[in-house]
């Protein structure tokens, strides 16, 4: 596992679109693992520049990790009241870049068989050749995806309730201001499970901010247990780069980082 610090936000925004943006130079037509969630903001802003630039994105093949359970995309509403994952990635990226739209892949909300869906889902990334790249963020309850405490490392795509850790700080950051109450905010989502990310043949880890500090330090030096899903980092058999801000990096054991760059 390497870990990349770097004293800002920005910085390590730039950093992941550079990362992500050498994988689609290397094999452009890479299957990318995305994710949502304020984290890859500033990486998905950083990939359009360099889409402006040149980057192109017309082969790349694009699985999400995650959408709530019954929340589409809505676009009779404006952006701010329609908080699906689904719109988030258009709004965020895949408007501004030449991905083509048969190329992209959210797990669909408003399925009417989940589990089926779910399945059909595994399927087509084991028929894309599986992913190259995946994106992943770290909940503040250790997930990653929505793999909630308790998930199996083997977990595969399906359905997971959302914890409570989890709706508070997605309701504070997003569903609040989109005018929902706590209540009516979606308490499951379809979800990839530990298992399906663990066969990416790489993953980038990006995480900033204090408030995460404590999982940071938890899911890579902590012990590895499916309490803190994020640990399945440890047993990881791919490329794995972690990037961080010193804040969520502070509270790291130097002593025990396996290669650090600034
Ligand atoms: C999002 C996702 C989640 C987020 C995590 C961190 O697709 O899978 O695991 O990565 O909840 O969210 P933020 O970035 O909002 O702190």
């Amino acid at each position: 596992m390497k870990v990349i610090i770097k004293k800002e936000y920005e910085q390590i925004s730039t950093c992941a679109a550079e990362y992500i943006a050498e994988q689609i130079k290397r094999k452009p037509n890479s299957v990318i693992g995305f994710a949502t969630g304020g984290t890859p903001i500033g990486t998905y802003r950083e990939l359009i520049r360099l889409h402006k630039e040149g980057l192109d994105f017309s082969n790349i093949i694009a699985f999400n990790l995650d959408e709530y359970l019954g929340v589409g995309m809505d676009l009779s509403k404006p952006y701010s009241q329609d908080q699906s994952y689904h719109r988030f990635m258009y709004e965020e990226l895949f408007n501004y870049i030449n991905i083509k739209k048969e190329n992209i892949h959210l797990p669909d909300g408003l399925t009417k068989d989940p589990e089926e869906f779910c399945k059909s889902y595994e399927d087509a990334i084991k028929e894309a050749g599986g992913i190259d790249l995946q994106i992943l963020g770290i909940g503040r309850d250790g997930h990653w995806a929505f793999n909630e405490p308790g998930s199996s490392f083997d977990s595969r795509t399906r359905v997971e309730k959302l914890t409570k850790q989890t709706l508070d700080d997605n309701y504070e950051a997003f569903y609040k201001n989109a005018g929902f109450s706590r209540e009516e905010m979606p308490h499951y989502a379809i979800t990839m499970g530990i298992g399906t990310i663990l066969e990416a043949r790489s993953i980038i880890m990006l995480a900033n901010g204090s408030k995460k500090a404590e999982v940071v330090s938890k899911a890579l030096q902590g012990p590895v247990t499916n309490q803190i899903t994020a640990s399945s980092i440890q047993i990881y058999q791919g490329t794995a780069t972690v990037i961080l801000d010193e804040d969520a990096a502070a509270m790291l054991d130097e002593g025990k980082i396996v290669a650090s760059v600034s």
